[in-house]
């Protein structure tokens, strides 16, 4: 009831709504109105306002007395430290670190990319750029220099915040060398760089270019906060689309305060003074919201965290850490669950910590398997809420609303729309579907605040990509169906996109470096299922005729080619050689029946098969990598 009651008063009133959401922020002018449409389809929130992120993720509450309250509590079973800093610290951190970056030329509307580990800096240098109006582009460390250096040329930084390493279990990311190489790369060339350096590595810095973190904030006067507009981008966050050039999600402010702090009460409950982690990374959207942003503006402790689900150093430590820090709601990916739970069937390290003041475990980024949703309800006993929404969209698109009204669970389904989200289902036509009916998933525009107005200099590429195929509507990229209940499911992606343990990656990118190796003739890459990772990336490739060398130097060095340009986050292992590809008579590769045959799924014959014995040839090459899995 209450849900419903929520929802009917967004819809009958929109601008209504968003404008009371809009009274929990700190405004240096007021918003007149909510909506401008006037260059519809394209929207944009609260234009006329003028606000500073900073400033009401940090400085508002040391005003308000919490500047002794744990802001950030750093947990890293890696290094074995636990740290905590307060809100009156990370004020004068961040107030600092902003000064030296303005001192070397970073104003409002410069571009910096920041590019670190799970370290506590990493949130200092993105609310540093807040407090100038500068945006940040925080790029994921599992990616290589290469895509470093794709997005340091769309985005032109003025400078470059890294850390000297990041530390994966028993490996020492190098960060400077992949740094170094992607500015080599790169057409454009930052100002400067300035490096964290940890003491796990300390790295060597370019003379006249790089600065150290601390000695680069040396005597500067600390910044104070800038007023920006409201339609004045946060930060750009790359994410896959279908080719190897990468999306470039804008953020614009307000809209992303208005809508992160509505989140943290009414989706997770969360209040001032409450303590909330999602297990994810600053790389990923769900780092720039919930371990970021959102905790920060509503003025509870957010935990950054610097390990595994597993062996870091043993499949408790997400209960450990919910124990040690009161964790109220915990939010993670059903991947990370699942490598628990292969390690702990029957929950024995669950049982070994007072989870007590847990409310919820929230779940996103990729499907939640109803198997793994029923093993973690059973073992720890509070609600498992899925919730489904995209880097674009920055925030849930359905959930189930903990802070309004717990919904009853259906395994499979992220729940309803939430507030701002009308979602529909569409055919190929873009009519509405009847309930249960499988379709695209579109929502009618406009979207609500705090999703993307557009795409970093990309205008055009944002309108084809989501504006066009259904006028009128913001195509997801996601099929699914809505129940008669108004539940969302959602079954899979219309596009080359996939999905490996929570991480977005792109076929199509995979593919456009396979091409470049020089035996390849001819290349596809598809997701197949993953009991673990959700999907896995398998290659497949036809060598130019008259290749002499044998098929399996081919493979590993394709295999170190994605690692090396993509990254190793792509987890791209396995390729086998075929003669020849599955395409309709017009030449398109037909990814889908080959993903259902590595799934041992049933298929119907496309009736547009160019060769239909293709598909038998391509059953055999899955068959020997182990497809499909027992
Ligand atoms: N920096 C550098 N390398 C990274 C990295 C980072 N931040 N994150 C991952 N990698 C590397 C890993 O070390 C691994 O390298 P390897 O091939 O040398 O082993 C590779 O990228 C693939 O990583 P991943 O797919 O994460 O597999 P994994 O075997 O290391 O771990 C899980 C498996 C399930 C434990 C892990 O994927 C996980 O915790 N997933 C949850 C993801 C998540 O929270 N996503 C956020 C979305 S909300
Ligand atoms: P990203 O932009 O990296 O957050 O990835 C977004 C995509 O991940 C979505 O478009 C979906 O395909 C998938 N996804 C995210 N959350 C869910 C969920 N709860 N259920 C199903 N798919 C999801």
């Amino acid at each position: 009831m209450a849900y419903d009651k929520v929802y009917s008063a967004w819809k009958a009133d929109p601008n209504g709504f968003w404008m009371q959401a809009a009274e929990a922020i700190d405004w240096v002018e007021k918003p007149t109105k909510a909506l401008f449409d006037d260059n519809a389809p394209l929207y944009e929130w609260f234009v006329d306002a003028k606000v500073n992120t900073c400033w009401n993720a940090v400085d508002r509450h040391v005003e308000a007395g919490r500047g002794d309250q744990i802001a950030i509590m750093h947990e890293s079973p890696i290094t074995h430290s636990t740290k905590g800093i307060t809100y009156k610290e990370l004020q004068t951190r961040v107030a600092s670190l902003a000064g030296a970056l303005r001192m070397r030329g970073v104003e409002k509307g410069d571009r910096v990319i920041i590019y670190m580990p799970m370290i506590p800096e990493a949130l200092e240098a993105m609310l540093a750029c807040a407090r100038l109006g500068a945006i940040h582009s925080v790029v994921f460390g599992g990616f290589a220099a290469h895509e470093l250096a794709v997005r340091i040329d769309d985005c032109q930084p003025k400078a470059i915040i890294a850390a000297s390493c990041g530390l994966e279990p028993g490996r020492v990311v190098h960060y400077k060398p992949l740094l170094d190489a992607a500015i080599e790369q790169a057409t454009h060339k930052p100002e400067f760089c300035v490096i964290f350096q940890r003491e796990q590595e300390v790295a060597k810095l370019v003379e006249g270019r790089d600065f150290s973190w601390h000695g680069f904030q040396y005597g500067v006067k600390p910044a104070e906060c800038v007023p920006v507009d409201g339609n004045h981008p946060a930060y750009i966050l790359y994410t896959s689309g279908t080719t190897g050039q990468p999306k470039g999600v804008v953020r614009s402010t307000a809209g992303h305060l208005v809508a992160l702090q509505w989140t943290m009460k009414n989706i997770y409950n969360i209040e001032a003074g409450d303590r909330f982690w999602a297990a994810s990374d600053v790389g990923w959207v769900v780092g720039h919201s919930y371990i970021c942003y959102g905790p920060l503006l509503t003025g509870a402790t957010t935990i950054v965290f610097e390990g595994k689900p597993v062996g870091t150093p043993h499949p408790g430590v997400f209960w450990r850490i919910i124990q040690n820090h009161r964790v109220k709601s915990f939010f993670t990916a059903p991947t990370a669950l699942r490598a628990i739970r292969r390690e702990d069937p029957t929950g024995e390290w669950i049982k070994r910590y007072k989870l007590h003041e847990m409310q919820a475990l929230f779940l996103a980024g990729e499907r939640a398997d109803p198997d793994t949703v029923k093993w973690a309800q059973d073992h720890l006993g509070v609600p498992v809420i899925d919730h489904w929404w995209q880097t674009e969209t920055g925030w849930a698109i359905a959930g189930n609303p903990l802070g309004i009204e717990l919904l009853p669970v259906k395994m499979g389904s992220p729940t309803k729309p939430m507030p701002g989200y009308d979602v529909q289902v569409l055919d190929e036509g873009g009519h509405p579907v009847p309930a249960g009916q499988l379709g695209a998933i579109a929502i009618k525009l406009p979207l609500p605040p705090g999703t993307l107005p557009t795409l970093w200099n990309a205008e055009a590429r944002f309108k084809k990509s989501y504006l066009e195929h259904f006028p009128g509507y913001y195509e997801t990229g996601d099929a699914g169906y809505i129940d008669e209940d108004g539940y969302v499911y959602i079954m899979a992606r219309t596009d080359d996109v996939i999905n490996v343990a929570g991480h977005r990656l792109s076929t199509g990118a995979m593919e456009e470096v396979l091409a470049s190796h020089p035996d390849v003739a001819e290349c596809a890459v598809i997701g197949v299922a993953d009991a673990l990772k959700g999907q896995s990336p398998v290659g497949f490739l036809c060598l130019n005729k008259g290749t002499t060398r044998p098929e399996t130097d081919v493979i590993k060095e394709c295999v170190k080619l994605v690692r090396d340009q993509i990254g190793p986050v792509a987890a791209f292992k396995t390729a086998c050689v075929v003669d020849r590809l599955p395409k309709t008579r017009s030449g398109k590769i037909l990814r889908g029946t080959m993903v259902k045959i590595a799934d041992g799924e049933e298929f119907k014959m496309p009736a547009t098969i160019d060769d239909p014995a293709i598909l038998d040839e391509i059953a055999t090459a899955l068959g020997q990598l182990g497809y499909p899995a027992k």
